[in-house]
């Protein structure tokens, strides 16, 4: 069955650690608009740069500039059986430009998790994470740590911390997600396509949670 999957949740839910597992259960993309975006600025792009100017204060990339991205990453074949967003949509302009681009193919989103973590754990969580510059894998200091601290367990690549992980820039993310996100939850309730799970925990424990609405849907 084909999955068109949302999920939702403040910065530091877990979106992108579950999204990478839901990718090998399913077999369907990951579309984070954040790696995206992060990419674009590590190659210098105009659209890089122009992104970086947001990002960098924890405001968000303009609407129009974010959906574009995401109506062309729709169209490419390996979206064919579904796909995870993760961290789009953003705002009710996004999420109303998304409904009807799906509308228009006649092939709608098929469930919205929202993720719930209380804003202690976030700013732990984040402060904590550390990345790999080569395969994208997600560690985290003290909760998943690689076995040699600086290096990916999987490919070697050197981690690092995102430059949008300093307690600054976290705090006007979280404004920005109060402000502009989370009336997402209730617009997706209304469709009746929202779930709202706890997102704290053993990550193993929350994906089964997730698999479980998703395979019940
Ligand atoms: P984006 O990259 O989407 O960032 P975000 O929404 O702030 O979310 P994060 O990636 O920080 O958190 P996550 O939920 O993925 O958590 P993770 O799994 O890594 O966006 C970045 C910026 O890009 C935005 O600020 C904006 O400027 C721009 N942007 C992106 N999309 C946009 C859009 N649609 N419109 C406009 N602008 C946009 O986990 C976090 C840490 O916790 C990790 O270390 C992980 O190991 C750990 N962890 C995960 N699960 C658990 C658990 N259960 N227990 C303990 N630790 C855990
Ligand atoms: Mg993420
Ligand atoms: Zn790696």
């Amino acid at each position: 069955m084909r999955q068109n999957l949302i999920l939702l949740g403040p910065p530091g839910a877990g979106k992108g650690t579950q999204a990478k597992m839901l990718v090998d259960k399913y077999a369907i993309p990951q579309i984070s608009t954040g790696d995206i975006l992060r990419e674009a600025v590590k190659s210098g792009t105009p659209l890089g740069i122009e992104a970086n100017s947001h990002m960098s204060r924890g405001a968000l990339v303009p609407d129009e500039v974010v959906i574009g991205i995401v109506k062309e990453r729709l169209k490419r074949g390996d979206c064919g059986k579904g796909y995870i967003l993760d961290g789009f949509p953003r705002t009710i302009a996004q999420a109303d430009a998304l409904f009807s681009y799906l509308n228009e193919c006649g092939c709608p989103i098929t469930e919205v998790i929202d993720i719930k973590v209380p804003k202690d754990h976030l700013v732990i969580r984040l402060s904590g994470r550390r990345v790999c510059r080569s395969c994208g894998a997600g560690y985290h200091i003290e909760f998943n740590p690689s076995k040699d601290g600086g290096r990916c367990d999987r490919c070697g690549g050197e981690l690092f911390q995102r430059d949008d992980d300093r307690e600054d820039v976290v705090i006007k993310r979280f404004e920005t997600y109060e402000a502009q996100t989370t009336p997402l939850s209730e617009y997706y309730k209304k469709k009746g396509q929202l779930t709202t799970i706890s997102g704290i925990g053993d990550v193993e424990a929350i994906f089964d949670d997730i698999c479980k609405i998703v395979d019940e849907r």
